[in-house]
């Protein structure tokens, strides 16, 4: 599984330019599902079994990132966000477009008042991308406006904990691969859904719901663990201590059925899991419960500390529970 996350982990894939996180999934995936799709919108739709109900599993492909809006005379860039990212984070970062070239965040201000007042209502109209270019034509060819970029980092293994940029949510995909790995279906038709463009705003998914109309859902993505010093207080979830059953984000409140089916399974099967209540955030199971008729879905959620930072950290005994969990789930149904 370490491979794997490392792999799907380091891909470049922001919202909208996916391809090269599809491609890896489904050479994962070869020999392990009936067949697949890719639609309009860049989700990728796999499945497997014939059972008469039809269960989907969702995770989102794409990661936050930042698009080129304009070049200046010296070659310097300016970027857009795509997606949750800060200015902050982004501050002194490296990151790597599409073309496999790096691109350096930089702070604007001509005087040290300036920079100091920048710093505090730091704004993407006050940082800039340094490309290393020599004018501006240099720069036009290679990051033409439109270009996108992503962080620039490697995966990590750090006393057992697993960190790279774009866990939220490759760690869901990676937990959707090996679910379809491992499941032998009997009752269920499952379908895995590597939904595209996630992070501006829910989209993907809503298309793949309406196209399969399942008959349940659940979305695997990542959640904030505040276990660290002064970390949030009113967030309950650590990282170690098992895959978290969400009950409410800000978007969406979880299917109370699925959601207490997934504890009896659990419980019955000695799967360590918490209970999760996240304060703000969503999912793409909004996508599918505002469908049609209201199509039942849950999240299940790895914990993440440092969420859309270039180093999201989750602990691997929380991804194979949840991976366990929810093959007990699927064969108890
Ligand atoms: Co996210
Ligand atoms: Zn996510």
């Amino acid at each position: 599984m370490k491979e794997l996350v490392k792999k799907l982990t380091e891909a470049f894939g922001p919202s909208g330019r996916e391809e090269e996180v599809r491609k890896i999934i489904l050479e994962e995936l070869e020999g392990h599902v009936d067949g697949y799709r890719e639609d309009g919108l860049g989700n990728l739709v796999v499945w497997k079994g014939s059972g008469e109900r039809k269960v989907l599993l969702d995770a989102h492909v794409d990661e936050i990132g930042v698009v080129v809006t304009s070049v200046d005379d010296r070659g310097f860039l300016m970027v857009e966000p795509v997606g949750g990212v800060s200015a902050y984070m982004l501050l002194g970062k490296r990151l790597r477009f599409q073309n496999g070239k790096v691109g350096i965040v930089g702070l604007e201000g001509e005087t040290t008042d300036e920079m100091r007042e920048n710093l505090k209502n730091l704004s993407f109209d006050k940082i800039f991308v340094d490309v290393g270019a020599n004018g501006r034509e240099e720069a036009e060819k290679n990051f033409p406006i439109g270009t996108f970029a992503v962080y620039d980092a490697r995966f990590e293994e750090m006393s057992g904990k697993f960190v790279s940029k774009a866990m939220d949510d490759r760690i869901g995909c990676a937990v959707v691969v090996e679910v379809f790995k491992r499941l032998k279906p009997r009752n269920v038709q499952l379908f895995g859904v590597f939904s595209s463009q996630e992070e501006i705003g829910l989209v993907g998914a809503s298309v793949a719901a309406y196209d399969i109309l399942p008959d349940e859902v659940i979305a695997i993505d990542v959640t904030d663990a505040s276990d660290t010093p002064k970390g949030y207080k009113r967030h309950a979830m650590k990282l170690g201590e098992g895959p978290a059953l969400k009950v409410k984000d800000r978007a969406s409140i979880s299917s109370r059925r699925i959601l207490e089916r997934l504890v009896e399974v659990a419980e019955r099967n000695k799967v360590k899991y918490q209970m999760e209540v996240l304060t703000f955030g969503g999912t793409n199971a909004l996508s599918y419960q505002k469908t049609r008729h209201g199509i039942p879905a849950a999240t299940i959620s790895i914990p993440t500390r440092y969420i859309h930072s270039p180093s999201e950290m989750v602990h691997p005994d929380d991804v194979e529970g949840a991976i366990e969990l929810l093959l007990k789930y699927l064969e108890a149904s």
